[in-house]
């Protein structure tokens, strides 16, 4: 749902007390047919209650973050501490909860002193392959029944360009002490033996960062293809995951799953997180963003890059039966709260990112997008962009080569907040929203490197407290509000009248006459006073509403009475949501400047039927709270009340039954549709003439405010 719309909603909700409830699944359990989800623990994490019960609802596996590490639990040549590595295996073993071994061996955190004889001189490798022997056999068989898998080796491969060694051939081993015994890969192969040695059953596997990187991707891959095809018995590899909002790409995390399976028959997420910052990797040099705020934009691109990772997962869930989390919140990340990488935040609260990951729709892993995309209505003359398809999908493409990041503000599906455009090799950038967005109109900014910007290929439009842009989507039924070339056409003029609500000023309204109005000039005409919803203004309604083309239509097929519109500043802007506002006060300024200074104008320079039972008052969104209001407050004024996906009215709020000839409420079949449907059957239980109307397949959005008007305009001053 757009931002200014949910600001909307989230104010309309708060003022009239409606909540969905999201349903409670979690994390496991909604990829219970996909694959396990995974998490890296500390002690903490097991033994305190809040954290531990969080880790027993949401997660099918466990990583030990360090305390299994050959340093944590083989310190020295002879000496076990297996304390808090015991701990973790029994969290497992008491809650069903299966456990990742990590790891066996590796370059990092290793017991040193394999390496080294008594006078801290290399030893050979015979020597040492016998204490790894001896430490993965040992290790493995304490943890047999509760592991199922191993990281058996660990970052062997070496990051960067090409490596040739003397045949110049490009040498892909890390120079490891391990490489330094060895000269070659033998002490990988002989973990590997050593580990099938101590488990014929549990998977053995070979875990990287980086492994999307297309060079370290095909080191890993041939490294694994040879050893395999030599015998050595690596059941699947592990990507650590260790990504950030820009990266890798979908299509690069798809290449490496893709060219992986073809050697592997299990692959692992083993260590995801994704920072909000441009470094990315296992490497223990990184950035930890202190005291930097996340940006609404940061938290968006994060979600879009869980949301890849995951729809690639799920492609490839024949292959990948396990993705782990890297710690359980930010609070415990190896990378620091201040880079934000896990769907829990340091407080262990659930991200939006944790329902982008858990809520997704699994029509978006492999979406037959037609191709028949043609340029949206909205488009500047000779713009191609943004374009939209007979499918409701919408596609935008715009040149800023050296930009970051895109993201246009519209395209919502998968509980996102936005888009995320793919720089392209021309230097432009192009994306396609997830789902097909509703028909009609939305408005959509584009955000490059932060900067909210309209975007240069359509028209613009005044929504969310500034002018944006906009795309149309084609509606089925959007006939009524198609601008004909076969009948008579209204007029709509601006006017300016004098106000002395907060301070002298001259004020815009947008009046609409009905066709004949200027030739019919003994005519008088009843009067509806339409407004906008919040961030909106006085062009609303003429212009994304298209409020004289559906008046047009209506009145030259005979469906409505002619009469005429008035469209004017609801002064809603001045609201800033999230801080509170005098709800009263709103309508209060307006209802001066809508009762006691336009509708005397109005009446003073346009030939109206200048009685209450000839003028009507409606609203969207916010305009319907102001309509509730002045209507209420100012009985003598209004005759007809409409509000569109903007509250109700109740029997008791309304006095005297005579105040009021008809009552219209509408929202979309996505906002409550219940509750106008009650509040319409209270109303003609009570005596009311109301009617109720629900806009099929549409949310808090323009196609529901126009169908609204297209149904209440034919039965206005009747
Ligand atoms: O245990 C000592 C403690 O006694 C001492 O007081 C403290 C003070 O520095 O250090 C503690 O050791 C720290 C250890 O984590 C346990 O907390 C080490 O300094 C610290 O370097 C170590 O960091 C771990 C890192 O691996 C080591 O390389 C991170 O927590 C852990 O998340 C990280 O995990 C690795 C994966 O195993 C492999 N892939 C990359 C990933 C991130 O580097």
């Amino acid at each position: 749902m757009r931002k200014i719309q949910l600001l909307t909603v989230c104010a309309w909700f708060a003022l009239t007390g409606v909540y969905a409830q999201n349903n409670e699944k979690s994390l496991k359990e909604a990829y219970s047919d996909y694959f396990m989800i995974g998490v890296a623990v500390n002690q903490r994490n097991i033994s305190d209650a809040d954290q531990s019960s969080l880790v027993k609802k949401e997660f099918s596996s466990m990583t030990a973050e360090n305390d299994m590490k050959p340093v944590s639990v083989h310190p020295e040549e002879g000496k076990w501490t297996w304390e808090k590595a015991d701990r973790i295996a029994d969290f497992c073993r008491q809650n069903g909860i299966k456990l990742r071994g990590h790891t066996l061996m590796w370059h990092s955190q290793m017991c040193d002193w394999m390496f080294y004889d008594k006078n801290h001189n290399l030893v050979k490798k015979e020597v040492l392959f016998e204490r790894m022997r001896e430490h993965i056999h040992t290790v493995i068989n304490r943890y047999k029944d509760v592991v199922y898998c191993w990281d058996v080796f660990n970052e062997c491969i070496a990051d960067g360009g090409r490596r040739p060694n003397s045949e110049g051939k490009d040498q892909p081993l890390r120079e490891s002490t391990f490489y330094k015994i060895c000269g070659n890969d033998e002490f990988i192969r002989k973990a590997f033996q050593f580990a099938r040695e101590a488990d014929p059953k549990a998977l053995l596997f070979y875990n990287d960062y980086n492994e999307c990187d297309p060079v370290k991707r095909d080191r890993i891959y041939e490294m694994v293809k040879e050893m395999k095809d030599a015998g050595v018995p690596i059941d699947g590899i592990g990507m650590q995951g260790h990504y950030n909002i820009y990266g890798p790409s979908e299509e690069d995390i798809e290449a490496a799953v893709s060219k992986y399976a073809e050697i592997v028959d299990h692959i692992h997420v083993t260590e995801l997180d994704i920072r909000v910052n441009q470094e990315m990797g296992g490497q223990l040099r990184f950035s930890r963003n202190e005291g930097v705020q996340v940006t609404n934009d940061q938290k968006l691109l994060q979600e879009a890059q869980y949301a890849a990772v995951f729809r690639v997962m799920r492609r490839h869930a024949d292959k990948v039966d396990c993705v782990t989390f890297w710690n359980l919140s930010d609070r415990d990340s190896w990378l620091g709260a201040n880079n934000y990488p896990l769907p829990f935040d340091k407080d262990y609260k659930p991200k939006n990112v944790y329902r982008v990951i858990r809520d997704f729709i699994p029509s978006t892993d492999n979406p037959d997008i037609k191709e028949d995309f043609k340029p949206s209505a909205t488009c500047q003359p000779r713009q191609e962009y943004p374009q939209v398809n007979s499918q409701g999908y919408v596609r935008f493409r715009i040149t800023a080569p050296s930009a970051r990041y895109v993201i246009a503000s519209a395209g919502h599906g998968g509980g996102m907040g936005g888009t995320v455009l793919k720089k392209q090799k021309d230097g432009s950038w192009m994306g396609t929203t997830l789902l097909p967005e509703d028909e009609g109109f939305h408005y959509y900014t584009l955000s490059i490197d932060g900067v909210q910007v309209i975007d240069p290929g359509t028209n613009s439009y005044y929504g969310g407290g500034r002018w944006m842009s906009g795309v149309e989507v084609p509606a089925h039924d959007d006939a009524f509000y198609a601008e004909r070339t076969d009948i008579e056409h209204g007029n709509v003029q601006k006017i300016l009248f004098p106000s002395k609500v907060n301070g002298d000023q001259l004020r815009v309204a947008y009046v609409y006459t009905p066709a004949g109005y200027d030739k019919k000039q003994k005519q008088r005409y009843p009067v509806l006073y339409l407004q906008h919803g919040w961030g909106e203004n006085e062009t609303t309604w003429p212009v994304q509403g298209k409020a004289n083309i559906i008046m047009d239509n209506l009145i030259a097929d005979g469906k409505a009475l002619p009469f005429i519109v008035v469209m004017t500043y609801g002064m809603t802007n001045d609201i800033v949501f999230g801080r509170p506002f005098d709800r009263g006060k709103v309508a209060e300024d307006f209802q001066k400047v809508l009762v006691d200074e336009l509708v005397p104008y109005i009446d003073s320079h346009f030939r109206t039927m200048a009685d209450k039972k000839n003028r009507a008052m409606a609203g969207l969104s916010m305009g319907g709270m102001e309509t509730h209001a002045i209507t209420l407050a100012r009985p003598e004024v209004f005759g007809h009340y409409g509000i569109l996906s903007g509250g109700i009215y109740t029997p008791e709020e309304i006095k005297d039954k005579n105040q009021v000839d008809y009552i219209f409420i509408s929202c979309g079949s996505k906002e409550w549709p219940d509750r106008v449907l009650k509040a319409v059957s209270d109303l003609k239980s009570a005596g009311f003439n109301a009617e109720s109307y629900v806009s099929e397949g549409t949310a808090h959005e323009f196609l529901t405010w126009r169908r609204s008007l297209y149904v209440m305009a034919q039965k206005l001053f009747k």
